[in-house]
């Protein structure tokens, strides 16, 4: 059965949306928090490893870790038109033999999916409601680097947020919300499962954090 907000994220994430950010990437590269996640981890010693990548969108950390010589991918995505956008990318930039993709949400289909080196989390704990259990059973499969870009966590950010889900989502009768989840709940979490801060910055609206185990 396919949970409301993953059918709520499927409306949102839609292939007119999809197309949209890809445009857009292809103009001016992967946005500032993205492209500071993946600066941060390519500083480390990367090449040869396995890549997680939760919610990747149209594939953007996946396209720059592979560049950077990560071995292979895995992009676990709610939405079916991003898988498709990543997966064609992944096509041209010539990587689809070292790249898979499952559609699902990821709290639902962690049993099934295998530990990664690198396990990142751009821009997708603020799209879900049970930050918990998303941070916890992804963090179990980071083997050596666990990576997230979230919102900031102050009251402004919550009150925009709580205006946009009005106008955005509830108006339409959409399922699907957007989150400010407590930075400090959300490191405890991380740090609990063995893993320790090595980077931490803000980016505008957003926080970039990484790990290491
Ligand atoms: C705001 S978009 C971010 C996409 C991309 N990472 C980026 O930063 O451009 C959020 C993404 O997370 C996905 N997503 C949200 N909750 C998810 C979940 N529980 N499991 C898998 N994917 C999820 C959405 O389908 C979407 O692709």
């Amino acid at each position: 059965m396919v949970c409301p907000h993953c059918q709520g994220a499927e409306r949102v994430f839609s292939n007119s949306w999809a197309q949209g950010e890809l445009k857009q990437y292809y103009k001016k590269g992967a946005s500032k928090s993205t492209q500071v996640l993946i600066d941060v981890l390519k500083e480390n010693k990367i090449e040869g490893l396995s890549l997680l990548d939760i919610g990747g969108g149209i594939g953007a950390v996946q396209h720059g870790l592979i560049t950077a010589g990560v071995n292979n991918t895995v992009d676990v995505d709610a939405s079916a038109a991003y898988l498709q956008i990543a997966q064609a990318e992944a096509e041209k930039l010539g990587y689809a033999d070292k790249a898979s993709y499952i559609q699902g949400d990821f709290v639902q289909v962690a049993p099934e999916i295998e530990s990664a080196d690198i396990v990142t989390l751009d821009r997708v704990v603020c799209c879900y409601p049970d930050m918990q259990a998303l941070v916890e059973l992804s963090a179990q499969r980071a083997k050596q680097f666990y990576a997230l870009v979230y919102p900031r966590d102050n009251i402004l950010m919550k009150i925009g947020f709580h205006i946009f889900n009005f106008f955005a989502f509830k108006l339409s009768s959409n399922p699907f919300r957007t989150y400010i989840h407590p930075t400090q709940e959300v490191d405890a979490i991380v740090q609990s499962n063995g893993l320790k801060q090595i980077f931490h910055k803000k980016v505008g609206l957003w926080q970039v954090f990484v790990y290491k185990r």
